[in-house]
């Protein structure tokens, strides 16, 4: 008789965001008639940029000629896309990343999920809380974490950097060292982040007890301010004890497409072990590559027009980012994030938990969002909104919300 991998019994019964969707299909199957704007998952609205079109329609064609048509891609990525993204996001910011260090892969979600393979079972890993969900279950998933403690809503063996108002969203250095820290910066969901001193605190930190940081910078394309980084590269020694996870979901609207890389430098090594070399293993036993047409779609990303159409697309998720950030502020919500991020983060009224002010939200005024617990202990007493709506449902949205608030 088999058995199955029992630590996925340890996980709660469905994945958040599965979770959420499950509730509001329900809300609308008993409320057919509600007019329910949708603020929770960070999905983007906007129609993929016309310039990163046209280019999937050219590879759209080229596949169908036998002269340009292409089988499988190189494993690690075609070298047209590694080459952009090395001298764009990284060489053009002064931060020596080469090519044959960055592995395309089908989004940042599949490459968070999976980094974790790398390391050993008894590896300890430390999240910030509140937390992207998926580097938590990954873990469980794998058996690097014992058990959950509902009281607590936290898994025992898990270390937990409680990001929260009280410390402004910076963790503090734990007492007891992990092997991996996850970072995501800018931060889901708080929408907060770090600045290059702080970050630099935390590679040295990293560097300092042999530990590797996991450096999530899905929102890179969000920041504003001078002062935050681009890149966790951009810090001394980061390449020795760093492996950074980029997208092209959020900054080219690529959800529905899937696209994305990790960069694993050559210098990361676990004594004479090479990371870089174990990922490319990795990728190459059990990753086909991302499809052509959709490589093609993320070169064009980094032409002068995809550039140009995406900064639009960016300030147009920015603009409701700042309608929900100022219009929650004048009717007195206590907000957070949303200047360096397309989340916002606001304490929930009256000390409601965070899954009453979600039912509250959806049933009193027909609005998801996210409940800040579902990220982690730390989130309770919190909520997230996106600002990858239209203009017209975030105004609507801000509108309903703070009336008769
Ligand atoms: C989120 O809403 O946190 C993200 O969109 C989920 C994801 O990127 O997988």
């Amino acid at each position: 008789m088999y058995t199955v991998n029992f630590n996925y019994s340890k996980l709660p019964g469905s994945y958040l965001f599965s979770d959420i969707a499950k509730r509001v299909a329900a809300y609308k199957e008993a409320n057919p008639e509600a007019k329910v704007i949708r603020l929770g998952i960070g999905d983007v609205t906007l129609p993929i940029a016309p310039s990163i079109i046209k280019a999937m329609h050219k590879a759209v064609d080229e596949m169908g000629e036998a002269e340009s048509f292409h089988g499988y891609a190189p494993d690690l990525g075609y070298g047209f896309l590694r080459d952009v993204i090395s001298e764009h996001d990284y060489k053009e910011r002064g931060v020596d990343i080469e090519p044959d260090e960055i592995f395309v892969s089908d989004g940042a979600k599949s490459d968070s999920g999976n980094i974790q393979e790398l390391f050993g079972t008894e590896n300890v890993i430390s999240v910030t809380d509140p937390v992207y969900p998926v580097y938590v279950d990954s873990n469980v998933m794998a058996g690097r974490c014992g058990t959950y403690i509902p009281s607590q809503q936290k898994w025992s063996d898990i270390v937990y950097l409680p990001c929260t108002a009280e410390n402004g969203f910076v963790p503090e250095y734990p007492k007891e060292v992990p092997d991996i820290i996850y970072l995501c910066l800018p931060n889901n969901p708080t929408g907060t982040t770090l600045t290059k001193d702080q970050l630099q605190g935390w590679v040295d930190y990293a560097a300092k007890n042999g530990a590797v940081i996991i450096y999530d910078a899905a929102y890179e394309a969000y920041i504003s301010e001078d002062e935050v980084p681009h890149s966790i590269f951009e810090c001394e020694g980061a390449k020795s004890c760093a492996i950074e996870i980029r997208s092209f979901s959020k900054n080219a609207g690529f959800t529905g497409v899937r696209l994305g890389f990790t960069v694993v430098p050559k210098e990361l090594k676990c004594g004479n072990t090479s990371l870089h070399d174990m990922w490319a293993r990795r990728h190459g036993t059990k990753f086909n590559g991302a499809p052509y047409i959709i490589q093609r779609a993320g070169e064009a990303v980094y032409s002068p027009e995809g550039q140009k159409e995406i900064r639009e697309q960016i300030a147009y998720y920015m603009e409701n980012a700042k309608v929900i950030r100022e219009g929650l502020q004048e009717a007195g919500y206590d907000v957070y994030g949303g200047v360096n991020a397309p989340y916002i983060w606001l304490k929930t009224p009256k000390d409601m938990t965070s899954w009453d002010f979600f039912d509250y939200l959806l049933k009193e005024k027909n609005i998801v969002g996210t409940p800040g617990s579902g990220f982690g202990p730390s989130g309770e007493g919190y909520f997230r909104l996106t600002a990858f709506g239209t203009h017209e449902d975030t105004k609507e949205a801000i509108s309903r919300i703070t009336k008769n608030s």
